[in-house]
C-alpha cells in the first residue's frame, strides 16, 4: 500500500525549525528545520557544523551519519535557531560551504497500511474462531500453483529448482514479525531472516530521533511482514499453502517505520546505506514520495547503489487515479527497477465455512423422499447483522431463477409469498445505479413477509463482500458467491429442498476462498501510479501482481492477510531477480538485468477501469514492459542493448536510436524487428480554455508515432551481435493536438525465428514541448474562498501572529488539525497543471511596503516568502498557501494590503531565463487582526 496522495515535494524550510520541538505531532510533509547534506570528503561533520554556526550564526544538530564508503558522504542536521534566516537564506548558506556538494530537507515519508475489510484477513486467534484452515487447493512441495507466481512465471523456475539460493534480499520496511513460523520462526544467522536492523525503535515518529536498536521486529505495522511473504515465505507451517517468490534466499530487515508508520528520507536513506555495507544482493522498498523528479536525495543514493551493482527496487506508488505523469522517488530515478502492478488472476477471500444438505422436496412424493446427500461444506461472509447463534435453514428462492437478475425483492413480494419467517431468502445484489434499489429495499419487502434472514449471491467474483442490512425484523445477513449460489439455485429448478447451517459467529472456522477474477486480473491496477519523471525518465519498468495479494501478517495482527498495492509487487520483483540471479549466476551488472527483465516482459492490452481495448497495448507510462516473465528472462539467448528509449519531447526529440542485438545461443538466429502500438493518451484535459490537467484514464488521441528500421530483420550467428537503428517520428496529424502534450508510446517487438522469443524495447516520448505548458494559470490558481475565486479587496481578520508561534506551513497531507479555516483566512489555491522543479510563494504590499530588498524569482520586489515556501521538486497534485500575517523568517506583516504572487519554473525551463517562469498573482485583499486598528500603510 504505501503512498498516501501527498503532495508537495521537499520544502526548503528552515526558519521554523524552532517550533519543531514544540508541535511534535505535526503532519506536514516536511521535518522543520531539517536538512540533508552531502559533503565532499571524509571530514568530521564537526567541522562542518562550527562553520555554520561561526560564519551564519547557524546552530545545527546533528541527526544522523549518512556515509558510505564509496557512494555517499553525508549527514543529516536540525536547525534550531534559523527563525533569523528565511529557508532560502539557510540554503544559500549551507551551498557557499565549500564541502558542500548539495543539500536537501529532511521529508516525513509515510507508510499507509490501510484498515483491512473482514474479508482480507482470517478471524483473530483471540476470538476462538481460527482452528480449521484450508490449503490452497494442490499446493504440494513440488508444484507452485500461486497465482503470482503463475502469472510471472516463478511457477517454472520454482519447478526447475530454482528458489533464489545464495542470494539475501535487504527488506527496507516496518520490520518483520520474524516469529511467524511462515517466515522460519527466528531471527539471526542460519534463520531466514539472517540478520537486519532497526533504525528507529517503535515510537519513531519526526521531528524525534531515531532510536535505533538491533531486533527489526514488527508486531504494530504489519507491511514488512506481508512483503517479508511475499519474496521468502516458506510451505512449512504456512497456514495458507503458498511460498514466496524466492523460499530459498535469506532476508535482512530494516525497519525503517516505527509503530507510527512515518520515517523520514535521512532515516530512508540510512537505511539503503546500511543495506548497501552490509553485503545484501538486493534492495527492496514498497514506498516513496510523490514528486516525479529523479534526482531527489533519496533518488540519488538508490541510484549509485544500483550503479553500483546492486538492484534497487522500489514500488511506483499507488496514485493512478492522477493519471499519466505521477511518478514517485526512489522508483522515478536512474537505474531504479520501478515497479507497477497488475490485479491478481485470482480474488482471494477469507470466508466462513457452513454446510448445506440436498435432498428430494417432500411434496414430490415417491420412495426418494428421504434421499438427503451427505452434507457439503460452503464458504459465506458473515454481513450485518450476524447470525446470532447457529441455525439450519430451509432456503427459499422465490425471487426466481435468474442469476443474473439485479432487482430481486426491489418491490413488494407477490401476495402467495409464503411466510418466510423460517426460510433463509436467496437473493441477488441489485445493482442500485441502474434500478436505484437498495439493500435496504429488499430488506424492508422480505421483512414485510416475515422473512429474517437473508443470503446474497453477490454480483461477480470480484466483488465478493459483506452486505449490511439495517431493517427491523433482519435478523442475520449473509454473502456467498457467485458459484455457490448458481449451483444451490440449480438444486432448487430440479425440485429439491436445499438445507443451509449457517453458523453463529463464534463457531466459524475460516477458509481461504480463491474465485477466478476473469474482469480485473492480469490487467495493470488502476491504482498504480503512472509515469513518466518530468524529465521523461520510462517510468514504471514493469509490472507484477499486487492487487489483492496474499501473504504473511503479525502474528498478534492476524497471522495473515490479503492486501493491494503496488507495494506488494515489488517484493515479487525483488524475489524474481534472486531467481534470475540464481540460474545466471550473478545481478553484479544491474544495467544487465534491467534490460533482461524490461525485453522479457509481457505487455498487457489497455484496461481503462471498465472496458478492455483488444489490438492496442497499455501505455509505458502505465506499465512499463509489461508483466515480468522470470523464467523467460533468466534463459533468454538474446540481449538487447537497451532497456527502453526516451525520445524526449519535441524541443529535446531524440528520434533515432541504435541499440544492439546480441545471440548468446550457439545455434544463428534471425530477428524479425517490428512494433506494437500503445495508447497516446493527452496529459491535458481537451476542449478546456486553459490548460487543466486530465486524470484517469486520461483521453485517448487516435495518432501513433511511426517507427522506421534501417533493416526489417538481422541475422545474428551464434556468439554475435548486431545493430539495428531505429528512427521514430511523433505522432502528427490534425487531430493531435500539442499544447495538450500526448505522450505516445509502443513496444519494439524483437522476435527470433530459432525459438519461442519474443522481445520487447518500450519507447516513449511527448508529441509537444513542456516547457510550452503554463504550469500556473490565473483561472485556476487564485486568491480562494474555499473552492472559488475571492473578490478582490475582500477584508480578513486574523488573530494577530506571534512570532513565538510560527504558522502552519502548507499541508499536503490535509491534516484538518492543522489547516487554518479556508473561509477566514487568506489563501491561495494552487493548482499546477505539471510539476516543477522550484515554486515560489511570496508576498507582495499595495501600501509600498516592498523596499527590504526581496525579490520575486523574476525580480519584482516582494515582502518575502509565505511560510512554507520555496518548495523544490514539486508535484502537480493541487495545494493551498495560506497568509497568516507572517513571512517564512518569522516577520510579522502589518495590517495593510496585500498580494500573493505564485512562481512555478517551467519544466526544462532555466531558472535565469524570466520567460520560464510561469507568475500568477491573487487580487490584493485587506488584512486586519483581531483588536488592531484599521488597516495602515505599512512601515
Ligand atoms: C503435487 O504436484 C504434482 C505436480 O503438479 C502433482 O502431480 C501431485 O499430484 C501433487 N500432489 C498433491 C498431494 O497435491
Ligand atoms: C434476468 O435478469 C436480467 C437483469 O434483470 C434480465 O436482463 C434478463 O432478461 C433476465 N433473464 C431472464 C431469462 O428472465
Ligand atoms: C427457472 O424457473 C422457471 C419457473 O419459474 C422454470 O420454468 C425454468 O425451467 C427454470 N430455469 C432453469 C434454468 O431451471
Ligand atoms: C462469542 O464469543 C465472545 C468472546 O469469546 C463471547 O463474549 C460471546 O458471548 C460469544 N457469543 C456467543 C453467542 O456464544
Ligand atoms: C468465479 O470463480 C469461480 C471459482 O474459481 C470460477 O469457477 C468461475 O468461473 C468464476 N466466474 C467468473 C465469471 O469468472
Ligand atoms: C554496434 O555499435 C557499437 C557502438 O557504435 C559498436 O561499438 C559495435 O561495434 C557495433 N556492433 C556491430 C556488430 O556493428
Amino acid at each position: 500500500m504505501k503512498f498516501a496522495s501527498t503532495t508537495c515535494a521537499a520544502l526548503l524550510g528552515a526558519a521554523t525549525a524552532v517550533i519543531a520541538q514544540q508541535q511534535p505531532e505535526d503532519q506536514s510533509d516536511w521535518v522543520r528545520g531539517a536538512y540533508i547534506v552531502e559533503l565532499d570528503s571524509n571530514e568530521s561533520p564537526d567541522v562542518f557544523y562550527a562553520q555554520l554556526a561561526h560564519d551564519h550564526g547557524i546552530e545545527a544538530e546533528h541527526r544522523m551519519h549518512l556515509a558510505s564508503s564509496n557512494l555517499f558522504h553525508g549527514v543529516s542536521f536540525q536547525v534550531h535557531n534559523a527563525s533569523t534566516h528565511d529557508r532560502s537564506d539557510l540554503l544559500t548558506a549551507v551551498k557557499t560551504k565549500a564541502q558542500v556538494r548539495a543539500v536537501w530537507p529532511v521529508r516525513t515519508v509515510r507508510l499507509n497500511v490501510g484498515t483491512p475489510a473482514r474479508h482480507d484477513m482470517p478471524a483473530p486467534a483471540s476470538s476462538g474462531a481460527r482452528g480449521v484452515h484450508q490449503r490452497r487447493d494442490a499446493a504440494n512441495e513440488t508444484s507452485d500453483t500461486f497465482s503470482p507466481h503463475l502469472m510471472t512465471q516463478i511457477d517454472k523456475l520454482h519447478a526447475k529448482g530454482v528458489t533464489g539460493k545464495g542470494f539475501r534480499i535487504a527488506i527496507v520496511d516496518s520490520g518483520i514479525d520474524w516469529h511467524h513460523p511462515a517466515l522460519g520462526g527466528c531471527f539471526g544467522p542460519g534463520c531466514l531472516i539472517e540478520t537486519g536492523w532497526d533504525l528507529v525503535g517503535d515510537d519513531y515518529s519526526p521531528p524525534g530521533l531515531p532510536k535505533p536498536d538491533s531486533d527489526p521486529y514488527d508486531n504494530c505495522v504489519g507491511h514488512g511482514t506481508h512483503v517479508a511473504g511475499t519474496i521468502a515465505a516458506q510451505l512449512q507451517d504456512n497456514e495458507y499453502g503458498f511460498t514466496g517468490a524466492a523460499p530459498g534466499a535469506k532476508l535482512a530487515a530494516y525497519r525503517a517505520w516505527g509503530c507510527p508508520a512515518k520515517a523520514t528520507t535521512d532515516v530512508l536513506i540510512s537505511a539503503f546505506i546500511k543495506a548497501f555495507e552490509d553485503g545484501n544482493d538486493i534492495i527492496s522498498c514498497s514506498d516513496g514520495l510523490l514528486s516525479g523528479w529523479s534526482d531527489d536525495a533519496w533518488g540519488l543514493v538508490s541510484s549509485r547503489i544500483a550503479a553500483a551493482g546492486v538492484p534497487v527496487v522500489i514500488a511506483a506508488g499507488n496514485d493512478g487515479g492522477a493519471g499519466i505523469f505521477q511518478a514517485s522517488s526512489p522508483a522515478g530515478a536512474h537505474g531504479v527497477t520501478g515497479v507497477g502492478a497488475v490485479q491478481n488472476a485470482v480474488f482471494p477471500v477469507f470466508v466462513a465455512e457452513g454446510e448445506y444438505g440436498v435432498s428430494q422436496q417432500q411434496s414430490g412424493g415417491g420412495a426418494a423422499n428421504h434421499g438427503t446427500t451427505s452434507s457439503t461444506s460452503y464458504g459465506f461472509l458473515a454481513g450485518t447483522p450476524a447470525f446470532p447463534r447457529e441455525m439450519k435453514l430451509s432456503l427459499w428462492a422465490g425471487m426466481g431463477n435468474n442469476t443474473t437478475s439485479i432487482e430481486d425483492a426491489c418491490s413488494s413480494l407477490p401476495d402467495d409469498t409464503p411466510d418466510l419467517s423460517d426460510k433463509l431468502v436467496l437473493l441477488r445484489v441489485p445493482d442500485s445505479q441502474k434500478t436505484r434499489c437498495y439493500p435496504i429495499d429488499q430488506g424492508e419487502n422480505i421483512a414485510a413477509k416475515g422473512g429474517k434472514y437473508m443470503a446474497y449471491i453477490v454480483r461477480s467474483n470480484v466483488t465478493f463482500e459483506e452486505q449490511y442490512i439495517y431493517v427491523d425484523g433482519i435478523e442475520g445477513v449473509i454473502s456467498v458467491a457467485p458459484f455457490q449460489g448458481a449451483q444451490w439455485i440449480d438444486a432448487l429448478n430440479k425440485g429439491m429442498d436445499v438445507t443451509v447451517t449457517v453458523p453463529g459467529a463464534n463457531a466459524t472456522a475460516t477458509i481461504l476462498m480463491e474465485l477466478e477474477d476473469h474482469i480485473t486480473g492480469g490487467f495493470t491496477g488502476d491504482f498504480s501510479s503512472w509515469g513518466p519523471t518530468w524529465d521523461l525518465l520510462p517510468k514504471p519498468q514493469l509490472t507484477a501482481p499486487g492487487g489483492k495479494i496474499l501473504s504473511t501478517y503479525p502474528l498478534p495482527l492476524g497471522g495473515y492477510r490479503i492486501m493491494t498495492g503496488t507495494s506488494m509487487a515489488c517484493p515479487l520483483v525483488a524475489g524474481a531477480l534472486a531467481l534470475i540471479g540464481e540460474a545466471r549466476g550473478s545481478l553484479k551488472d544491474t544495467n544487465l538485468i534491467d534490460r533482461l527483465i524490461s525485453a522479457t516482459a509481457e505487455p498487457k492490452i489497455w484496461f481503462d477501469g471498465t472496458k478492455t481495448y483488444p489490438g492496442t497495448l497499455a501505455p509505458v507510462s502505465q506499465q512499463g514492459a509489461g508483466i515480468i516473465q522470470a523464467y523467460d528472462a533468466a534463459f533468454t539467448k538474446t540481449i538487447l542493448g537497451v532497456e527502453s528509449l526516451s525520445l524526449k519531447d519535441t524541443e529535446h526529440f531524440a528520434g533515432e536510436h541504435t541499440f544492439s542485438i546480441e545471440n548468446t545461443g550457439d545455434q544463428e538466429a534471425t530477428y524479425v524487428l517490428g512494433r506494437m502500438k500503445t495508447q497516446t493518451m493527452y496529459t491535458l484535459q481537451p476542449g478546456m480554455a486553459s490548460p487543466i490537467k486530465a486524470v484517469y484514464p486520461n483521453p485517448i488521441v487516435d495518432a501513433w508515432g511511426e517507427l522506421r528500421f534501417d533493416a526489417d530483420s538481422v541475422v545474428v550467428p551464434a556468439g554475435g551481435s548486431a545493430n539495428v537503428t531505429v528512427t521514430v517520428t511523433a505522432p502528427q496529424g490534425n487531430n493531435v493536438n500539442a499544447t495538450l502534450l500526448p505522450v505516445y508510446s509502443g513496444y519494439i517487438s524483437v522476435n527470433s525465428t530459432r525459438d519461442d522469443e519474443h522481445l520487447v524495447i518500450p519507447y516513449l516520448g511527448v508529441a509537444g514541448a513542456m516547457r510550452s505548458v503554463h504550469i500556473l494559470q490565473a483561472s485556476s490558481s487564485y486568491l480562494a474562498d474555499f473552492g472559488t475565486p475571492a473578490e478582490a479587496g475582500r477584508a480578513y481578520t486574523l488573530p494577530p501572529p506571534d512570532p513565538a508561534d510560527l504558522p502552519f506551513l502548507n499541508n499536503p497531507n490535509k491534516d484538518p488539525i492543522h489547516i487554518p479555516d479556508e473561509g477566514k483566512t487568506p489563501n491561495m489555491l494552487l493548482q499546477p497543471v505539471l510539476g516543477t522543479r522550484a515554486l515560489y510563494v511570496d508576498v507582495v504590499s499595495d501600501d509600498n511596503g516592498d523596499s527590504n530588498g526581496k525579490k520575486t524569482p523574476t525580480g519584482r520586489p516582494c515582502r518575502g516568502a509565505l511560510a512554507g515556501y520555496p518548495q523544490t521538486y514539486v508535484s502537480k497534485s493541487e495545494q493551498r498557501a495560506f497568509f497568516q500575517g507572517m513571512l517564512a523568517d518569522g516577520t510579522v506583516l502589518p495590517a495593510g494590503t496585500y498580494r500573493v504572487v505564485a512562481s512555478a519554473l517551467r519544466v526544462f525551463g532555466d531558472e535565469a531565463r524570466e520567460e520560464d517562469w510561469d507568475v500568477v498573482e491573487t487580487v490584493p485583499f485587506v488584512v486586519l487582526y483581531n483588536g488592531a486598528a484599521k488597516p495602515t500603510a505599512a512601515a
